[in-house]
């Protein structure tokens, strides 16, 4: 359906040991774009011993790499950061073909991982510990004090997901080497073209041999093997939940960030300024084919004001820009037929169960066309399944209890957006969200990232953003000194 993308035939190797190696059993994983099913590279599928090595090689290098100073560590994340920069163009092509996100927003992803990078060397460098007096507990006197220092973990694995291949992998990279640990990347293998290119930039910006490895292969191959190793200190992932909480069934006594799936909800109360709710429902739930954890995944509106709402939105998602990514559409093929597949059924249901279609509901391939559908009802799937595809659901309500009654029985808790000019109003509903964050008056999204970025429930463990990582990726050290014994 639609044409390739034109670019070179990648062949990329992993890093290990400040090598860039293939794999001995000379096995490659062949990467189809999502734009023409085109060739863009392939990457070679490693066995559990070089899985091993990478690994040992990374625990080996931690030992050095947590005495390098702090303000030397930041030089090499400002380094790479102006590398990022500097190789844009070239990135975001290859972003584009491998996984069909349209180039300004490639370009925009890979910048702010430039700024996410600096930022977190700025940070780390301001970071400072604490010294606790004793006798501020009962029964303790002046002459006990602790002295509280971070102390890396060790060896980070971090594990990313095909949607934001640079950022979601940049923004555990940086803060776990900051904080002296090594790293070991296995990026979605969708993805691993993107994941690789980041190492090359962190290698040639003087991050030393062994202290940051990649690891590709398929997960459902490798992912149980590597998450197990023993000598994992670390482990930060993002993607599904359903992978994410297999790992959490199956490692023990490792420490976990997860950021896993949502289903964040758009509350629009009777107050609300409609125009503003429409525009930042449609951007927020259609970008990027809705191929985002943060992504507007219902829309929640009280009765009085619900027809209104619908037909501004309506109006919207019938102007968006379908196709090819080259042309800067905003709705692009989605990452496999699989993952089309599901949304399709998604939409099916929502059709068999009587929920009005008011726009989209046509598919080619793995093109879902933005869809939309008012009257959905809870017995339908779509009220509480993530499609991570461009359809939306309105959900009526008669209150702003019962949205946010609907809205937490969810099994996620990413984020959820409130829309209205009441600041009672939104303080009310903020305050009953079983949320990581609520975004009063605006889309749901991650950004700024130096904002804590978290989600309840099945949506996550732990929490992200630049100081929030950094302290997740270390802990406090106390040194206590006994005065006069
Ligand atoms: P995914 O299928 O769960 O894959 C994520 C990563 O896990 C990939 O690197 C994958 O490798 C790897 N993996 C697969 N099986 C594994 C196993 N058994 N052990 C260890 N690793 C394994 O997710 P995705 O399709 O890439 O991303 C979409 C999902 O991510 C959505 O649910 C979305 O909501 C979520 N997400 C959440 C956030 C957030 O911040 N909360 C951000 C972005 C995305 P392979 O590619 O080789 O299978
Ligand atoms: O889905 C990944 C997350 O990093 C998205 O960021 O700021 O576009 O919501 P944002």
């Amino acid at each position: 359906m639609f044409n390739c993308i034109v670019g070179e035939e990648l062949t990329f190797k992993n890093l290990v040991n400040g090598q860039w190696i293939t794999s001995s059993s000379n096995k490659f994983i062949d990467i189809y774009s999502p734009i023409g099913n085109c060739l863009v590279g392939k990457v070679p599928a490693m066995t559990k011993e070089e899985v091993d090595f990478a690994i040992k090689s990374a625990d080996e290098a931690q030992k050095l790499w947590k005495n390098v100073p702090v303000n030397e560590r930041a030089e090499i994340l400002y380094k790479a950061a102006d590398l990022l920069i500097e190789k844009v163009d070239e990135m975001s092509d290859i972003m584009m073909r491998e996984i069909g996100k349209d180039k300004k927003s490639s370009e925009s992803e890979i910048l702010r991982s430039a700024d996410y990078i600096k930022f977190t060397a700025d940070t780390a460098k301001n970071l400072s510990g604490e010294s606790i007096p004793g006798d501020s507990f009962p029964g303790f006197k002046k002459n006990k004090i602790s002295l509280v220092t971070r102390e890396a973990l060790g060896v980070v694995l971090a594990i990313s997901p095909f949607n934001y291949p640079i950022n979601l992998a940049a923004s555990k990279i940086a803060p776990a080497l900051i904080a002296g640990n090594s790293v070991v990347l296995k990026p979605a293998t969708q993805g691993s073209l993107c994941g690789l290119y980041l190492a090359k930039v962190f290698e040639q910006a003087g991050v030393p041999a062994g202290v940051l490895n990649t690891i590709t292969g398929r997960g459902s191959e490798i992912g149980d093997y590597i998450v197990t190793h023993p000598e994992i200190d670390f482990i930060n992932f993002t993607g599904s939940t359903e992978v994410g909480s297999r790992i959490s069934k199956i490692t023990s006594m490792v420490p976990l960030l997860m950021e896993l799936g949502g289903k964040d909800a758009a509350i629009v109360l009777k107050d609300a300024n409609l125009d503003l709710a429409a525009s930042n429902i449609v951007a927020g739930a259609y970008s990027y084919s809705g191929q985002r954890c943060t992504a507007v995944k219902r829309i929640l509106v009280v009765d009085e004001v619900a027809d209104e709402l619908v037909k501004k939105v309506k109006e919207k998602v019938e102007k968006l820009k379908v196709g090819n990514p080259v042309d800067g559409a905003e709705v692009v093929p989605l990452i496999d037929n699989k993952a089309a597949d599901f949304v399709w059924e998604l939409i099916d249901d929502a059709r068999e169960k009587g929920a009005h279609l008011l726009v989209g509901g046509k598919r080619e391939e793995n093109l879902i066309y933005p869809t939309l559908f008012d009257h959905v009802t809870t017995d339908m799937r779509l009220a509480w399944e993530e499609p991570f595809g461009p359809v939306l659901p309105v959900i009526r309500v008669k209150d702003k209890d019962e949205a946010i009654d609907i809205a937490n029985k969810s099994e996620y808790g990413l984020q959820s957006s409130v829309f209205t000019e009441n600041i009672n109003e939104a303080f009310y509903v903020a305050e009953r969200l079983e949320v990581g964050t609520v975004q009063v008056n605006n889309k749901t999204e991650r950004g700024p990232d130096h904002f804590p970025f978290l989600g309840v429930k099945a949506s996550g463990v732990g929490t992200q953003g630049i100081k929030y990582s950094i302290e997740a990726m270390s802990r406090p050290k106390a040194t206590v000194i006994n005065i006069g014994k």
